[in-house]
Order: C-alpha cells, then structure tokens, then sequence
C-alpha cells in the first residue's frame, strides 16, 4: 500500500498547496481527481508566491509526474496558460512527460463559466457565491452525458464542430432567453480549442488511471490531492452552499479509478482556525476584531476570486465529523503560526441547538445556521514560533492545543506548519 490521500477536512483553503509540495518531496505520482479551475493552491518556492488551479502541486519537484485523471473539470484556458507560467517561472515542466492529463476528463468552456456566473446574479435562484468558473454546469454535462471528454478535443473539425454546434444550441438557449445574455458565438468557440488543443496534445494519456494502477502495483509512492474541503462536499457538505464535486476522500478513488486497497493513509489538512467563502451557515465566525486579525494575519483572501475569506474559531464538531465521513488517519495543522500573537483562542468543543446541547456536527444548513458554538478558551503562547523544528521545542501552550485536537479527534497530528515556506514545517513522523 503506497497511496496517500490528501484531503481538506474545512470549507477549503487549509492549505493543501503547502502541505502536497512538501509532501510531493518524496512522492514518484502526484494525482489530481476532482474539481476544477475553482481550486486555488497555494505554494511558496524559495520565497516566491505560486498559485496552483489545476495542476498538482507537485509539478516544483524534478522527479515527480503529475497526473490530472478523469474526475476533474478542465478548463482549458487556464490549463494553457497555467502550463505557461510555470514554464516561464523556472526550470520547470520541461519534459511534458512531467504532466499528465486523462483523456476522459471533463472539458469546461467559455458558457459554462457565462451559465454559472448568470445563475448566482438571477433573481430566482438561491445565491452560492461560486467562484464562477463553471463548475457546476461541467459537472452537470457530465451526469446528462452531453459532456466534451479532453479526447474529443483532437478528433477532426468537423465533428468537433458537430459536437460543439449541440452542446451551444442548449446552452444558448438559456443563455439568451433565460439569462438574457449575449449568445456564444460556435465559430470563436471553435476557434479557441483549435488554438489550445496544439499547446495541450502534449499532455495527453490515454488511460490514467491504468498508469495510477501499475505505480501503485509496483509499490511507486502516490499522493491523491483532493480541492476544496470536506464541508463543501456535494453530498456530506452544508448543501446547498457546497461545491458541485464529492471532496471526502472516496473520491479519490472514483475520480482516479482505482480502488480501496491502495490506500494507506487519509491525511487531512486542516487550518489551526476556520475560514469560508461564499454563502451558507459558518457558526464560529467572528466578526469585528477578531475576524479581522485572523483575515489580516493569515493574510485570508481568495487565491481564485480574490474574495475576502470569512475566519473564525477552530470546531471541533466539525473536525470530528470530517474524521468520521473521510476516514482520516493523520492531521496536518497548518497556519499554527497565524495563531501566535492572541492571548488567549476559543474553540468550539460542541453546539447549543434549541436548548439542546450537541456534539456530533448538525450537517444540514438549517440544523447548522440555529446552532450555537460552546467554546473552550484556551491560553495563547504569544510568541513567535515560525522558527521552531520540533514539537517538543514549541511553547506549552501550543503544544497544548495541538494535543486538545488530538484528544478530541482521536487522530494523531502528524506534521505542523508555522510558516507559508517548504522549512517552516515540523514532522512527528514520516510520511510515506
Ligand atoms: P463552485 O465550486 O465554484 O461551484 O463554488 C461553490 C462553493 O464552493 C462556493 O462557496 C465557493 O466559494 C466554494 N469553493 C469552491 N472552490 C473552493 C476552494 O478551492 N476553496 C474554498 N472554497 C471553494
């Protein structure tokens, strides 16, 4: 067993991008399997900022592949040019062997991104706050079969015309008369996967998930990265303000194809505190001065839309609900540092709904908007710890709420970030 999923166990953003190039040092295969271009990873390489939307966070190390497999919703805009900078940003990327996208992903296009963004400004539609990068309505064109594969992209023009000309004839429809938005022209469209599809043939693999098998099979060490977070899962999250993707780690089976046996860790990265973006029920928000320094600090905006995040109290519900529906055997603490310089930091041990004390997390957003967090307040160790290496040498408080996590989760805390760089990391164990 050589496969580690990699999955958030928040609303997104708890730094996957840090925690899979750290990881990806000693991984041979570094997997994409869900999500799209509504991912935004970020990575700090030598002290310069990279931000990651659909290629694996892997792709800064020399000896790892990456491999974007069929589950994910590829938006070949961003694809291109993301392939672009990274190329001009250094020694990188210069052997296309390096990536490696699945024939069978779904493509996005310019009208899912028009359809998505059309849908959160309609009047009769409950708003989401997506990124709107038209996820969703890639993902719906895969579940109704009307979907473009990548492998369609390189048949001849006239049938991917033919192809084009009845996905646009639905699409224009609502665009036009539901929407009241300009049509989408076939011929531009057309155009611009002409253009794309030559930077993308390199890439191109048949069957990943094959490729995924034999690696594991000869025991070659396989990290899944999941996007997003398990609370914005589209069937175990606060729908409806989730994502329109399985995030939990199961999926990082179905979106690769392989299966359970596989797998010998769940590790879930989750944020020494809790932010979201976009809409629906978030019970240890802090607004005022608390929310602010946390946004401040943690420098809290979105990598994708440049949204500011809401922050607030790490839950504990929550993460015991993530543990329980993703299987998680190991936790990565990330942004310990951000916490530093509070005197003391609540968090939420259970929930008051109606009168009722709770422990286990109420998922549905009905239950969740009317439950009350119940904070532990614990010390803060106010000082500055982003240089410390090992566990034992960071401050009794700290350590402290690590092992409060510990407790309550039941799962070990086994690499610590005190800072955004690949040094700023403290290992209780190895990884593979
Ligand atoms: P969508 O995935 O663009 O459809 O957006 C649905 C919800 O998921 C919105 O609340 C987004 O803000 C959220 N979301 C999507 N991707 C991410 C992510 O990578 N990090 C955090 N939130 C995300």
């Amino acid at each position: 067993m050589s496969g580690i999923i990699v999955i958030g166990s928040q609303w997104g953003d708890e730094g996957k991008g840090k925690a899979v190039d750290v990881f990806s040092a000693e991984a041979d295969y570094v997997v994409r399997y869900q999500g799209g271009s509504n991912a935004g990873h970020t990575l700090n390489i030598k002290g310069q900022k990279k931000v990651l939307h659909l290629i694996p966070s892997g792709i800064f190390h020399q000896n790892t592949t990456c491999i974007i497999s069929s589950g994910v919703i590829l938006d070949i805009e961003t694809l291109v040019s993301e392939i672009k900078t990274i190329k001009e940003s250094g020694n990188y990327l210069n052997n296309p062997s390096k990536l490696l996208i699945s024939d069978s992903a779904t493509v996005s296009l310019h009208y899912h991104k028009v359809l998505d963004q059309a849908r959160e400004t309609a009047s009769n539609n409950t708003k989401l706050g997506t990124t709107g990068k038209g996820i969703g309505p890639a993902y719906e064109d895969r579940a109704s079969r009307k979907a473009l594969l990548f492998y369609d992209l390189f048949t001849d023009e006239e049938t991917l015309k033919e192809k084009l000309s009845k996905a646009l004839s639905e699409k224009n429809f609502l665009i036009e008369n539901l929407y009241k938005k300009k049509p989408i022209s076939l011929k531009d469209t057309l155009n611009q996967i002409l253009t794309l599809r030559e930077e993308l043939k390199h890439y191109r693999c048949q069957d990943t998930a094959f490729l995924i098998y034999k690696a594991l099979k000869e025991n070659k060490k396989v990290l899944f990265e999941g996007a997003q977070g398990s609370l914005l899962d589209l069937f175990h999250g606060t729908y409806p303000y989730v994502t329109s993707s399985n995030t939990v780690s199961g999926s990082a089976l179905i979106g690769s194809g392989i299966g359970p046996g596989f797998i010998k860790k769940v590790i879930a990265i989750t944020k020494a505190y809790t932010t979201r973006v976009g809409e629906g029920p978030f019970p240890t928000e802090c607004s005022g001065e608390e929310g602010a320094f946390l946004q401040k600090t943690g420098e809290e905006w979105g990598a994708t839309t440049g949204r500011m995040r809401r922050c607030g109290w790490l839950d504990l519900p929550a993460l015991k609900y993530a543990v329980r529906i993703n299987g998680i055997t190991h936790l990565a603490l990330m942004k310990m540092d951000v916490l530093s310089h509070l005197k003391e930091i609540p968090v939420c041990t259970a929930y008051n709904l109606n009168g009722k004390i709770i422990s286990d997390y109420p998922v549905h957003s009905s239950k969740l908007s009317l439950s009350k967090p119940i904070y532990k307040t614990l010390p803060g160790w106010q000082q500055d710890i982003s240089n410390i290496k090992k566990f034992e040498d960071l401050p009794t408080a700290a350590q402290d709420y690590i092992k409060l996590i510990q407790e309550e989760t039941n799962v070990p805390v086994d690499m610590i970030s005190v800072g955004p760089s690949r040094e700023a990391t403290i290992w209780r164990s190895q990884l593979f």
